[in-house]
């Protein structure tokens, strides 16, 4: 068994002792309602917080009235916030870790006199290359008022019991805009060069010490490096730390690049630790503990970092949200049965729409209350049909809760459609989680039996109390001519490998799956193209990681043709019809991505023959791993 060295030392921070070295950083869940505490928040901390981690960081909290657009995250500016934070900090404490709030300054201000919210920076840069908003200035008064309601946080995080503050500095927030030569243009003593850029958070920091105390523990995140033309560098960033060491920060977090970036840092296709290398020069250079993180989801690997000196401390956000209990198992060496993050970002994606985080992985996030998991009141024969994501979270569930389950799936593997998921490029950490479920049905002692096409006969003669049917669904055909021809195949056929293609390939759907067996096609020296009857390509992939495969689309030079519906296909290629215009595309193979669709026959034949019968995952409705496993959870705790 692996031996982890260092990851379980405690480590001084400022004023704190923390137990190990693993913290969950700024996350934003948007579980807060009028930007106040509420239950369904303390029960996510306590979650994570129970599961073993040291140091837990709030996301981003509202440190201005801003008139509540950001109702969904926490607000500090005002002293009534305090009991319900004070709450929320009971809970991490509760469950035996640190705490610490996370302010940011605003790059937003509401108007006294019109009311509205405007964009604000230090000077007019737009901060997105590909457009965005022209920011107004912030005046002189304006950054006295910042620098005055951040100080008026700290102390007010003080007062509800958080461990820390950690400024958040990076990603290119106001605070990184300031001290960033790429948006600061500015010619008063808040611009110009790193001191004068520096001023701002200097001034914060200063305000701080002396509203909140000097004693208070102070943390910094900022981005090693902003991966913006003309942005600060990791070289700059080893200028940068010191100075904030002097001022009086206790740790520094270094996380990557700016939102606007083009280059993606979180993205499944980022290595695992490849941004070590940035808190590995930011330690070189000061003396208080450095954070390390992001695409470090492995325990191991994160010892290994600072077991090599690279780093202090390793944060994980996604990592605790898909297993909070990764600390503790890993501790316990049980590192099989940490659930793992498959870095799809469906959890950021919410967050970005504004809606309550959720993930894929792990359907209690956020609904630890709503889906607790009891022993059952009587054990059940419970059976199966189906190894995919549904089938095996339902078992898991169920085996979990005490019932007897067996699981049959037609196919030699575990997995489901999962095993065809992970074959389009950079989408290996999917194959992770499906390694993950089939060895918690070992754990469980789930009777497993592969390879076997189950019929409703069958499961009659079998008897068992509850049938559970997760069959999945097959591809669509479309009912165009030509599409059952020679040379037309299905994504999952020539994923899988089933049937190879020609050099010139037409794909129809661009979907996710077209999309990225595009990709997969174009990795292997085809020219493809996608045919797209939408406006757009690639609607149903997640906003976090749709810019990362339309550039990579691109650089193949994948052709992306939208607004064009097939209606036939012949030897030669796809006809379509494009603004009531007939238009060939020429292609040796046709590939087929246009979804999938339920297939409801094994549940028909069962209905009426069983004790109960419940249908899940895409064989009730294709949809996505996400859907599958919560179904597998809600018919799992409710047998
Ligand atoms: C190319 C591709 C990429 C995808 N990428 C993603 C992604 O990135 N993210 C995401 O969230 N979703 C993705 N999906 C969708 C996702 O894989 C499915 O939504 C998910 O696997 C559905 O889970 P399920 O358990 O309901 O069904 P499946 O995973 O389809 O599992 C059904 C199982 O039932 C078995 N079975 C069927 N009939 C019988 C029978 N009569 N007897 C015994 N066994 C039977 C099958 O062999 C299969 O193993 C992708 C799908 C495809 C095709
Ligand atoms: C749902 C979600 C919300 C986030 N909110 C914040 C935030 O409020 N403040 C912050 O500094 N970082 C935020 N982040 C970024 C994370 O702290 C972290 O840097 C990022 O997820 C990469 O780390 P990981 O690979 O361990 O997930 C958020 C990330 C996610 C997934
Ligand atoms: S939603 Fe996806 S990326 Fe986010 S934590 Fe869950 S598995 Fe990881």
């Amino acid at each position: 068994m692996t031996k982890l060295k260092k990851l379980f030392e405690p480590i001084m921070v400022g004023q704190i002792e923390l137990k190990n070295r693993l913290v969950r950083p700024g996350m934003l869940s948007n579980y807060a309602e009028n930007e106040r505490v509420t239950d369904r928040m303390k029960n996510f901390y306590s979650e994570v917080a129970r599961g073993g981690v040291a140091l837990m960081v709030t996301g981003g909290m509202t440190c201005i009235d801003l008139g509540g657009v950001m109702a969904r995250g926490l607000g500090i500016y005002k002293d009534d916030f305090i009991p319900g934070l004070r709450e929320l900090v009971g809970v991490v404490h509760a469950g035996g870790a640190k705490v610490a709030a996370q302010l940011s300054a605003p790059a937003m201000w509401r108007s006294a006199e019109k009311g509205s919210i405007e964009v604000i920076g230090p000077s007019d840069v737009v901060v997105n290359p590909r457009g965005g908003p022209k920011p107004r200035p912030v005046t002189v008064d304006e950054i006295k008022q910042i620098i005055d309601a951040l100080g008026d946080c700290t102390r007010r995080a003080r007062d509800a019991g958080f461990d820390a503050v950690e400024f958040h500095a990076g990603i290119g927030g106001l605070i990184n805009q300031f001290m960033s030569p790429y948006t600061n243009k500015r010619t008063d003593k808040y611009g110009g060069d790193l001191e004068n850029r520096m001023r701002f958070f200097l001034e914060i920091i200063n305000m701080a010490q002396r509203k909140a105390g000097e004693d208070y523990t102070l943390l910094a995140r900022v981005s090693g490096a902003d991966f913006m033309e003309g942005g600060h560098t990791l070289e700059d960033t080893m200028v940068v730390a010191p100075i904030l060491e002097r001022a009086g920060i206790k740790a520094i977090n270094v996380t990557t690049g700016w939102h606007e970036a083009p280059v993606p840092s979180f993205h499944a296709s980022v290595p695992r630790g490849a941004w070590t290398y940035l808190a590995e020069g930011v330690k070189k250079v000061v003396n208080i503990p450095v954070v390390t993180g992001t695409r470090v989801p492995d325990p191991i690997l994160a010892d290994q970092i600072i077991a090599e000196g690279k780093a202090d401390l390793v944060y994980m956000a996604r990592p605790l949200i898909a297993d909070p209990e990764l600390p503790n198992k890993a501790k316990e060496g049980r590192f099989d049965d940490i659930r793992p993050c498959i870095a799809c970002s469906r959890c950021f994606s919410t967050i970005l729409r504004g809606e309550p985080m959720v993930c894929t992985v792990n359907a209690r996030a956020g609904k630890e209350a709503e889906y607790s998991i009891e022993p059952a009141k009587e054990p059940k024969r419970v059976f199966i049909i189906g190894g995919g994501p549904a089938g095996m979270e339902a078992a898991r569930v169920a085996a979990m809760r005490g019932h007897r389950v067996t699981l049959a799936d037609k196919g030699n593997r575990l997995g489901g459609l999962m095993l065809v998921a992970e074959l389009p490029p950079y989408k290996d950490d999917i194959g992770y989680f499906t390694k993950y479920l089939a060895g918690q049905m070992e754990r469980l002692g789930v009777d497993v039996r592969l390879g076997e096409e189950v019929t409703a006969e069958a499961v009659e003669k079998m008897k068992p109390d509850v049938v559970i049917v997760a069959t999945g669904a097959t591809p669509i055909i479309p009912d165009i001519p030509g599409a059952r021809g020679d040379n037309v195949a299905t994504a999952i056929d020539v994923l899988t490998g089933k049937k190879e293609v020609g050099e010139n390939v037409a794909i129809i759907g661009g979907g996710m799956v077209g999309c990225e067996t595009a990709e997969f096609l174009a990795q292997k020296g085809k020219r493809v193209t996608i045919l797209e009857m939408l406006g757009r390509v690639g609607v149903d992939i997640e906003a976090t990681n749709r810019w990362v495969i339309m550039q990579r689309l691109r650089a193949a030079k994948v052709r992306m043709e939208t607004n064009a519906k097939a209606e036939e296909i012949t030897a030669k290629g796809v006809r379509v019809s494009r603004d009531g215009q007939s238009q060939f595309f020429e292609a040796d193979s046709v590939v087929l991505a246009v979804g999938m669709q339920a297939n409801p026959k094994l549940a028909n034949e069962l209905e009426g023959k069983v004790k109960a019968l419940y249908v899940i995952g895409d064989s009730a409705k294709p949809q996505k791993i996400a859907e599958a496993v919560e179904s597998g959870l809600r018919v799992g705790r409710e047998i």
